[in-house]
């Protein structure tokens, strides 16, 4: 399947097909310099299939982690394609999750400003949340994300064999994306999860329906003015949990917690099946209270310490309510 975006500053194809790294050339233009970002928990036979359908390539490898989405990391390889002549005709590729997604697609909307940018994500949160929508970013002073682009890929090739050789808890933080998209907006994806006997069968279905309501989503408002604020459901008390346990667990372990705080009781119950079912969220994983002030007020998206915070009180539907950050500690004190 192809899914086409459009916004008023891009259009670009996403394509889901299985075994599609078997066959890069057929959508990506490889007649030229490429390079191959990935890192070092992305198996080699990924890298090799794609490495082996390019003319002149380089393969930069970063270590796995959020550590490595930094700017040590951002000037060495811009340093690396000065180095080897790259010019502004030549392609980036990343291969891996969210980090080398994030971090390659930032290089390459900066390198002479801007070259073409190839994403292949193989891991599940990228395939149907961070390879859709443009924001590239690093990490710096300690902040998630806090520089960055909006800066489309030219192409998004999805092959989810890949998600074979991802670890379960990895497979299950991704499709607390899909999970949260489906409670914003879709009652047939949160029973497809829910049904689902064998995830690896209904992937593709998962993936492609997760796609078409993010596409929906970026596509009316591709700056995160507004509409956009929907995919942080959940987020804000994720963003607090993963932080204070210094990243144990992972950010859709987080995730699945933060949004058990902001449904209706009747949601709640089929959330929190749902979640059971996909060993989701780890035990331990809960929210402290203690000094959420501070993390509130930092959070990129208080202004005025207050915060829209998106409810969901039936599934496949949302309301977006302003909060001062009062008000919110008061209304998680007595949840
Ligand atoms: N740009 C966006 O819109 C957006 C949206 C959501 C998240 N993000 C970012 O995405 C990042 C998280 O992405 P992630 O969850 O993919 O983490 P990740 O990129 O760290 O990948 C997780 C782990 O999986 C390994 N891996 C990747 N593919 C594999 C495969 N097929 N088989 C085995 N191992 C594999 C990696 O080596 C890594 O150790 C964060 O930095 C987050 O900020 C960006």
């Amino acid at each position: 399947m192809i899914i086409k975006i459009k916004t008023t500053n891009s259009s670009y194809d996403i394509v889901i097909e299985k075994n599609v790294l078997n066959h890069v050339e057929d959508y990506l233009n490889l007649k030229r310099k490429v390079i191959i970002l990935t890192d070092d928990g992305v198996p080699k036979e990924y890298i090799d299939n794609v490495f082996s359908k390019c003319e002149t390539c380089f393969i930069y490898t970063i270590k796995q982690g959020e550590n490595s989405k930094n700017f040590d990391n951002y000037e060495k390889l811009l340093k690396f394609m000065i180095e080897n002549n790259f010019t502004r005709k030549d392609c980036l590729i990343s291969l891996g999750g969210g980090v080398v997604g994030d971090l390659g697609g930032f290089v390459a909307s900066t390198f002479m400003r801007g070259i073409t940018f190839y994403n292949l994500p193989t891991t599940l949160l990228s395939q149907v949340d961070s390879s859709i929508g443009g924001k590239t970013a690093i990490d710096m002073g300690g902040y998630k994300n806090l520089v960055g682009s909006f800066y489309p890929p030219s192409k998004v090739l999805i092959d989810s064999t890949t998600l074979k050789t991802l670890d379960q808890r990895q497979l299950y933080s991704g499709l607390v994306e899909s999970i949260k998209m489906s409670l914003t907006h879709s009652q047939k994806l949160f029973d497809l999860i829910f049904n689902s006997k064998n995830l690896y069968d209904d992937i593709d279905e998962i993936i492609c329906q997760s796609l078409l309501i993010k596409k929906q989503v970026v596509e009316k408002d591709e700056k995160e003015l507004e509409f956009r604020k929907v995919l942080n459901f959940g987020h804000t008390i994720g963003h607090i949990i993963e932080s204070k346990s210094k990243y144990s667990y992972l950010h859709g372990e987080c995730v699945a917690k933060g949004m058990t705080y902001f449904v209706s009781e009747e949601v709640k119950t089929k959330l929190l099946n749902l979640l059971n079912k996909y060993n989701l969220p780890p035990k331990e994983c809960n929210l402290s209270l203690d000094n959420i002030y501070d993390y509130l007020l930092h959070d990129k998206k208080t202004h005025n310490k207050s915060i829209d915070v998106i409810f969901v009180n039936k599934i496949g539907s949302f309301q977006i309510k302003n909060m001062t950050i009062d008000e919110l500690i008061k209304y998680l004190e007595v949840k």
